[in-house]
């Protein structure tokens, strides 16, 4: 079952779903997902099956990844990607879904419901005629009226409730679910949702959370949402991501906007790659989910909006969590929406690359419209509410430009701004990023390694540790071989613990299983440093061309090592025996002395 499920899981497929990954040749990187990084260093091996992260040592195969990122057990990460890849698993002891489950599950289907009843009644009827007629005179077509299957809730006051109870769906789940609310003194339920355009919200794995709805007239509130529930929450929910995703990734970079209108107009216009932040603040989880696509993010509001200062905020918060943040301000007073229904697609994309801003020169040019530049005083005020961000930035190259940038628009020389600097740096004592550090309250998934742990697999290898990784490799590839090996030397002849420990579970899934890939290896390690020995070891070349040649001279210069460490022994204690006057024993060390000679 666990093997099923491993060999109809595609690893690229899967993490891809979490990380944005770029073909390299043989493998795939991006950013690691278990630590802050600036340049990739995770890998991707599709052959192989297997991940790691040169950077915090993290590996394994997929369950491992599922594991980790879905903070699940074995077992629910098995059941988890079956699941996703669509395997039915046999119930071990009559598993029910627990409670929870049941009623999300639950949620999803009515969420469905509501979603379909509401979108009929926008086709359809002349109850729907005035939605219609308002997204029309929007000029919404039908394709995007489909695709966010928008839909209409009638002015009466039980609607949906009367549908969903036919359903089978009780008013006080109704309530639950965030659809109806409680009449005052327990006197039954409404529709939360009466007379309003709907627009259903989808989580990024394409289910129904919650809705918004709209007043077709000047009314307030202009919006009303669904309220946080078990499923919805509007700081870990970006609307359209579901639709947007891959092509977030395909073109590097996402868009994120104010509002639903903006995200349809967006993908009306063929800008598929923009989700809405549903008029909160952007949140770290916002961020994160983003990154799983791109980390590059431009974020486009209105350049009048009274909450530049709000939307700086969350910028930073995106920044902060690692992604590369341009800043659009939109002129004219205009929304996304309204700029592109008024001045077109092309216009729209002239925008984006002309006027992108990054954050910090965004912040410079916001301070700057508030401040005195004449004066040296003036211009460091500006300056300084830009080091915070600046300082942050740790690509040095990036960072240069960023300096003679900033040089040039205030006229200072690049030796005061590098200077002031390195003085910010200096004054915090900070490393670039506080997120900086692996993340340490993600189980134990790098190496806290002391130095003579794992010394083989150091910077410097001196031929005989080379030959033992070599062997290793080749052991892993070909577990065949390890019987040849255990003949001839035995399972524990490797200088570093941790290979020995290696080589014998390989010996042993071997022999239980019959084969032994590296993939299935890792669901039989549970320990980090081994998980980093093995990831590291897969990250060697693996000797193709006469490998049987290598093998045979590894073995041979291994077995001559381990020889010559003997011998050494030997005089040792032949010495020690004799101090001693244990002449039987003086005896015995030196016939295995010459024997080995
Ligand atoms: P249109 O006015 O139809 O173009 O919508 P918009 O998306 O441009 O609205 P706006 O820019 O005013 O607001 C952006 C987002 O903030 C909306 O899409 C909503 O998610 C949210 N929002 C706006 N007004 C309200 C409100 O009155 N209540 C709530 N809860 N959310 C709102
Ligand atoms: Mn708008």
């Amino acid at each position: 079952m666990v093997e099923d499920v491993r060999t109809a899981a595609d690893i690229v497929q899967i993490i891809s779903d979490y990380v944005a990954l770029k073909k390299k040749g043989r493998y795939y990187t991006g950013l690691c997902p278990f630590h802050h990084e600036d340049t990739p260093s995770f890998t991707v091996t599709p052959d192989k099956q297997i991940f790691y992260c040169f950077g915090c040592n993290v590996g394994g195969n997929v369950f491992k990844f599922i594991m980790l990122k879905e903070n699940l057990t074995f077992p629910e990460a098995v059941r988890f990607l079956a699941e996703r890849i669509g395997i039915a698993l046999p119930s071990p002891e009559e598993k029910t879904p627990s409670r929870a489950q049941q009623a999300r599950d639950k949620a999803y289907v009515v969420n469905k419901l509501a979603t379909d009843y509401w979108h009929k009644l926008l086709l359809k009827g002349s109850a729907g005629a005035e939605a219609r007629d308002y997204l029309n005179e929007r000029s919404l077509d039908e394709t995007v009226i489909e695709k966010f299957q928008l839909g209409f809730s009638a002015p009466q006051w039980d609607g949906l409730l009367n549908y969903l109870g036919k359903q089978g769906v009780s008013h006080s789940e109704a309530e639950k679910m965030g659809l109806a609310l409680a009449k005052e003194k327990g006197n039954g339920y409404y529709d939360r949702f009466r007379n309003r355009v709907m627009f259903p919200i989808w989580n990024h794995h394409g289910k129904v959370v919650g809705f918004g709805g709209r007043v077709m007239d000047g009314s307030v509130p202009k919006y009303l949402n669904s309220p946080e529930t078990e499923l919805f929450s509007k700081g870990n929910t970006l609307y359209g991501l579901n639709f947007a995703a891959k092509s977030i990734r395909e073109q590097e970079q996402a868009i994120v906007v104010e509002g639903y209108l903006d995200v349809i107009r967006a993908h009306q216009y063929g800008f598929t790659n923009v989700v809405a932040s549903l008029g909160t603040a952007m949140t770290p989880e916002h961020g994160k989910l983003l990154m799983r696509y791109t980390r590059d993010v431009v974020i486009a509001f209105d350049a009048d909006a009274a909450g530049i200062r709000a939307a700086v905020r969350g910028l930073e918060i995106l920044q902060e969590v690692g992604c590369r943040v341009k800043v659009l301000a939109i002129p004219d007073g205009k929304d996304p929406d309204e700029f592109i229904a008024k001045y077109g697609a092309e216009a729209f994309k002239q925008l984006l690359q002309t006027h992108s801003k990054s954050l910090i020169i965004f912040k410079m040019n916001q301070a700057m419209a508030s401040r005195d530049t004449s004066t040296v005083k003036g211009k460091l005020a500006v300056f300084e509410e830009v080091l915070p961000n600046l300082a942050r930035v740790r690509n040095q190259v990036e960072q240069e430009e960023y300096l003679s940038v900033i040089g040039r628009e205030l006229n200072l020389s690049w030796e005061t701004i590098k200077g002031e600097l390195n003085k910010y740096r200096a004054e915090t004592g900070k490393k670039p990023f506080a997120g900086d550090k692996f993340d340490k309250n993600r189980h134990n998934t790098y190496i806290s390694a002391s130095p003579g742990e794992h010394r083989n697999l150091g910077l410097t290898e001196t031929a005989l540790e080379r030959a033992e990784l070599t062997l290793v490799r080749l052991m892993v590839e070909n577990p065949g071989l390890v019987s040849q090996v255990k003949q001839r030397l035995g399972l524990d002849f490797f200088r570093d613990i941790q290979l020995n420990r290696l080589v014998q579970l390989i010996d042993q899934v071997y022999l239980e299983k019959g084969s032994c890939k590296p993939d299935q290896l890792y669901n039989y390690i549970d320990d980090s440093v081994l998980t980093a020995v093995l990831g590291r070891l897969l990250t060697r070349e693996m000797p193709t061309d006469h490998w049987e040649q290598q093998f045979n001279d590894c073995l041979a210069m291994i077995e001559k090592a381990g020889v010559t460490d003997r011998k050494t022994i030997l005089l040792k204690e032949i010495a020690e025996a004799e101090k001693a006057g244990d002449f039987q024993r003086v005896i015995e060390l030196t016939t295995e002395y010459k024997n080995l000679l």
